[in-house]
C-alpha cells in the first residue's frame, strides 16, 4: 500500500491544483492523464513517486517504453556522458558518432538473417512516424497503393497508421480511412471464426490465402502486410507460431513485403530481444520505436536493402537525430543483450501467467489470461452471462476500469486496452525482481476481489 509522506499534505493540495490546471488547458483527447490522476515527481526502476508522496508500481512503463524502468543508471550515465561531450543534441540526420554507434548496437541486435544487407531510416520520433515511413517505403518499391492490416491491430495515430489500426472508435469520426483490407487476426479466445484455437488460427491462414488468390474477392494487390506479432493495444494477442510462419509464406509467394510492427514487442518484451525471433519469420521491413530509445522518443524502419528505392527527402522530418535518445537507446539495448533480459522476461512472464491463470480458477470475471514474455494480458468478463461458441462471455468493461481504479488505490498502476477496453495489460520493466512481480500479482488480485466482490454490487 502506498505510504503518503509527512508533508504529503501540502503537496497533495499542490498535485491536486495541478491536475485542476490540466482539465481546463489541455484536450478532451488526453488518455493516461485521466485514467491515473497522479502527479509523478520521482521515478527509479518500477517505482513511481507522485507529489503525494504515494508511491506506486508501474506496469504500464510508458506503454512499454521502459525496458530498463525508470532512469536505470545505465541510462543515465549514457545521457549524462553525451550532455558532457558538448555534442548537438539536434542533428536532423547529420552523422554523429551517437548515431553511428545506436546502428551498430541495433543492428548487432536484430536476427542476423534480416540484418545482413539491411537498411535503417530514422524517422520522426513517433513509432507512428516509423509506420507512415514503412507503408510509403513499400507504395514506392511496388508501385502499388492499399495494404492488408488486421482486426485488433494498433498502428498508430497519423492517417497512414491509423488506416491500418483496427479500433472503429478512434477511426470512426474521421472521414476516409485509406485502401486497407482486414484481414482476421488469431484470437483464440475471441476467434472471428467462432472455433478458437489453433482451429481458429488455422482458418484465419486458410482465409487469408483464399482472399488473395479470388479473383472476385476484391483485393487489389496490396502495397504491404502489415501485422503486430503480439497485439498490444488490441488486448494482449499473441499470434501462435505457425500463423506467423504461414503469413509470411502466403505473403512471399504473392510478392507482398510483409511488415512486422514491433514498436511494443520489441528490446526483450516478449521473451526474445525481437517478437519474430520466436518464430523465426524474416520480414521485409521492422517497425521500430518506444524500447530503442532508452525512454527518449526514437523511431526507425529497418528493411531489406532491396526495397530502397526511395529518392533523397521521401520521409524527411526535423527531429530525425536526437543524439541523447541515440545514446539512451544503444546502451539500452547493450544492457538489455549483454544481462539476458530477453531470458528473464520470458521466464518471469511464464511464473506471472501461471499465477494469473490460478488466480482466473478462483475469479470467474477472469475470462482469459494470455500473453508472451512480459507482456500479459488478463480480460474481463461478466461471469453472469452465457458464454458463447468458445467459451468466452461478454466483456465487462466497467469492471475492468473499477480494477484499473483499485489498483492504483493499492499502488498499482495497470492501464487497459483490447475490445471494450476489458484487457487489462501488465507491462512490467524487464528489471522487474520477483518480490515486486509478486507485489504486482498480490495488489491485482486484491483489487479484482474487491471491484468484482460484494462490496461494489451493493
Ligand atoms: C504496435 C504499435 N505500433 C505503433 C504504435 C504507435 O507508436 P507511437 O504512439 O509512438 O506513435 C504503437 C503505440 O502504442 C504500438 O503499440
Amino acid at each position: 500500500m502506498p505510504t503518503p509522506s509527512p508533508a504529503a499534505g501540502s503537496a497533495a493540495t499542490q498535485a491536486a491544483a495541478v491536475l485542476r490546471r490540466q482539465r481546463v488547458r489541455e484536450s478532451a483527447a488526453r488518455t493516461y492523464a485521466r485514467s491515473f490522476p497522479i502527479v509523478p515527481v520521482r521515478a527509479n526502476g518500477m517505482t513511481v513517486e507522485g507529489a503525494d508522496g504515494r508511491r506506486y508500481l508501474d506496469c504500464l512503463s510508458g506503454a512499454g517504453t521502459l525496458a530498463l524502468g525508470h532512469n536505470h543508471p545505465v541510462v543515465l550515465e549514457a545521457i549524462r556522458r553525451t550532455l558532457d561531450s558538448g555534442a548537438p543534441l539536434h542533428l536532423l540526420d547529420l552523422a554523429t558518432a551517437e548515431k553511428d554507434d545506436f546502428t551498430t548496437a541495433l543492428f548487432e541486435s536484430l536476427p542476423p538473417a534480416f540484418a545482413d544487407g539491411a537498411r535503417v531510416h530514422f524517422c520522426g520520433p513517433a513509432g507512428t512516424d516509423a509506420v507512415e515511413a514503412a507503408l510509403k517505403l513499400m507504395q514506392t518499391a511496388t508501385g502499388r497503393s492499399g495494404a492488408l492490416a488486421f482486426t485488433g491491430a494498433y498502428h498508430g495515430m497519423t492517417a497512414g497508421a491509423l488506416a491500418l489500426t483496427g479500433n472503429v472508435a478512434v477511426k470512426e469520426p474521421l472521414p476516409g480511412g485509406g485502401e486497407v483490407v482486414r484481414l482476421p487476426y488469431p484470437y483464440g479466445y475471441r476467434c472471428p471464426f467462432g472455433v478458437g484455437g489453433q482451429a481458429g488460427a488455422e482458418l484465419s491462414a486458410t482465409y487469408v490465402e483464399r482472399l488473395l488468390d479470388d479473383p472476385s474477392g476484391g483485393v487489389v494487390p496490396p502495397a504491404a502486410m502489415v501485422l503486430e506479432a503480439v497485439q498490444g493495444e488490441g488486448g494482449v494477442v499473441p499470434a501462435p507460431d505457425d500463423w506467423l510462419r504461414a503469413m509470411r509464406r502466403i505473403t512471399a509467394e504473392r510478392r507482398i513485403p510483409l511488415i512486422v510492427d514491433e514498436v511494443q514487442t520489441g528490446v526483450g518484451r516478449t521473451g526474445a530481444m525481437w517478437a519474430v525471433e520466436h518464430s523465426g519469420i524474416v520480414p521485409d521491413a521492422m517497425v521500430l520505436s518506444k524500447a530503442i530509445g532508452g525512454s527518449l522518443p526514437l523511431a526507425v524502419v529497418v528493411y531489406r536493402e532491396e526495397y530502397d528505392g526511395w529518392r533523397p527527402g521521401a520521409h524527411t522530418g526535423t527531429f530525425r537525430g536526437n543524439t541523447l535518445a541515440m545514446a539512451a537507446g544503444a546502451a539500452t539495448l547493450r544492457y538489455v543483450a549483454a544481462n539476458g533480459l530477453a531470458e528473464r522476461a520470458a521466464a518471469v512472464g511464464a511464473r506471472m501467467t501461471e499465477r494469473l491463470r490460478a488466480l482466473a480458477g478462483e475469479l470467474p470475471v477472469i475470462g482469459d489470461v494470455r500473453g508472451r514474455g512480459l507482456m500479459i494480458g488478463v480480460e474481463l468478463v461478466d461471469p453472469a452471462a452465457e458464454p458463447d461458441a468458445c467459451g468466452a462471455r461478454p466483456a465487462a468493461p466497467e469492471l475492468a476500469v473499477r480494477v484499473r481504479e483499485a489498483c492504483l488505490e493499492r499502488g498499482l498502476i495497470v492501464e487497459l486496452g483490447g475490445r471494450h477496453d476489458a484487457v487489462l495489460r501488465l507491462l512490467p520493466p524487464l528489471t522487474v525482481t520477483d518480490e515486486q512481480a509478486a507485489a504486482v500479482l498480490d495488489r491485482l488480485a486484491d483489487a479484482v476481489a474487491a471491484a468484482s466482490g460484494p462490496a461494489v454490487s451493493a
